[in-house]
């Protein structure tokens, strides 16, 4: 594959110090007004200032990248260049947005009484029950490639519409293939523990049996998920379930991820810590010593503006969390109930304005942390010699644009390993392994 060199390109880059960045270092992103990009076999190669990476390349002789061998030049009109985003958290792995429900909640309805009564999530779980495979896996590739135009390059998808160990290994197979069949990078994560599913209502524990004794191991066996996540509230799994499965989940081999203090302070935040697992999300509503305890324990905050948006709740605090020295990082949660939208450029504008984020940490959040909340730092996340090349060319000179242009994508251009993917014809991306 011919070298790529993109220039005239206003670049901004978290720097990655081996770890996700906290405290005041998750504000220090890397910019060049006049820098380069150069990639080759789908790698970077190197990122600068522009005269600094040409000297690289002729200083290299004509055996190394561009010399001798062929070089491919893009120039980028002077637009702001960043990190693919890493979306860490998601459910898009569903048939249809609950629409019904939306409006009744906008009525005043409760989000958790609703699943009481065996709506939200277990309407969710009857219709990806009722899907074949090939069905739920196009609703779960058009979602995928919807994100991928609006700049996301790795996305986690979750199970959790199954709560049967078929019905959630057909979600996992479904998601393994999305990965496979589309350009984005995929991490499966298992989260089985959604929801105790409506014929073992009033028998919760029972399901935490099954979760523990049936599905964690089959679906580690099969290799399907590194990850395995619960939803820690009120009325679905307390601490003391949610601290079961996944001290069986992590023996079976699993990280961690933990729905913590979403709705109410019911502890997540302190059990994350307590298992020192690799992120909490949500945390709405997380105390003080919860999050003081992540910030001792590493833990990654995964904050989700978009819920609270559409759940009408106040936003977590971001700022204070960052000021408390805790890495954060931040994602839509997709789903088909509580953030029904695959927009990082839409959390983006809500970490900045709604969660007092500056454009420095929101860039980090989206990119950096995100790849570390999901076990990727290494791979993606920054632009750095050796990483995947993901990035995105942005309509606009800097990465505000993604916060200023509310309700719009100021996304231009999406590349992932080196190739540009959006825009781009439909049966390209799809057939984007096979190029
Ligand atoms: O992260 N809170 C639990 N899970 C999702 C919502 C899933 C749904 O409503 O379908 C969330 O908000
Ligand atoms: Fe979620």
């Amino acid at each position: 594959m011919a070298s790529l060199l993109f220039r005239n390109a206003r670049i901004y880059t978290p720097v990655d110090e081996g770890r996700a960045s906290a405290g005041v270092s998750q504000g220090e992103v890397a910019t060049w007004d006049h820098g380069a990009l150069l990639c080759k076999d789908g790698r970077i190669e190197a990122v600068g200032e522009e005269s600094a990476v040409l000297a690289r390349l002729l200083g290299a002789g004509p055996d190394a990248a561009g010399r001798g061998s062929a070089l491919e030049e893009v120039d980028c009109g002077g637009r702001c260049l960043v990190p693919g985003f890493v979306d860490p958290h998601t459910h898009l792995c569903f048939l249809r947005p609950r629409e019904k429900e939306f409006l009744a909640r906008l009525d005043g309805a409760e989000y958790l009484d609703i699943l009481k009564a065996g709506g939200g999530i277990l309407a969710s779980v009857e219709s990806v029950r009722a899907a074949s495979e090939d069905e739920l896996f196009i609703a779960t590739r058009d979602r995928a490639l919807s994100a991928l135009s609006l700049g996301t390059t790795t996305v986690e998808i979750k199970s959790g519409y199954g709560l049967s160990t078929e019905a959630e290994l057909k979600q996992l197979y479904v998601i393994q293939r999305v990965g496979r069949e589309t350009p984005l990078s995929v991490v499966p994560s298992f989260l089985g523990a959604h929801a105790v599913p409506a014929e073992m209502r009033g028998r919760a524990d029972d399901y935490v049996d099954l979760l523990t004794r049936e599905m964690i191991p089959e679906i580690s066996a099969r290799g399907l998920a590194g990850f395995c996540d619960v939803f820690c509230e009120q009325g679905v799994f307390s601490v003391d379930q949610a601290r079961h499965i996944l001290e069986a989940a992590r023996g079976a081999g699993m990280h961690l991820k933990i729905h913590a203090d979403e709705l109410h302070d019911t502890g997540g935040a302190a059990l994350a810590a307590e298992l020192h697992a690799v992120s909490a999300e949500h945390l709405l509503a997380a105390s003080d010593q919860g999050l003081r305890a992540m910030a001792a324990a590493g833990v990654v905050a995964v904050l989700l503006p978009s819920t609270a948006y559409s759940m009408r709740k106040p936003f977590a605090r971001g700022r204070a969390m960052i000021d408390m020295g805790l890495p954060v990082a931040i994602a839509t949660d997709c789903n088909p109930g509580s953030s029904c939208t695959e927009s990082m450029p839409f959390a983006f504008g809500l970490a900045v304005l709604q969660m007092r984020l500056s454009v420095a940490e929101a860039l980090t959040a989206a990119t950096l942390n995100a790849a570390y909340a999901i076990g990727l730092g290494g791979e993606c996340g920054s632009l750095a010699p050796g990483k995947s090349a993901d990035f995105l060319l942005l309509d606009g000179e800097t990465p505000a644009m993604l916060a200023f242009r509310a309700g719009i994508s100021p996304v231009a251009e999406v590349f992932k390993g080196g190739i540009r993917v959006w825009p781009s014809e439909v049966s390209e991306v799809v057939n984007y392994h096979e190029r």
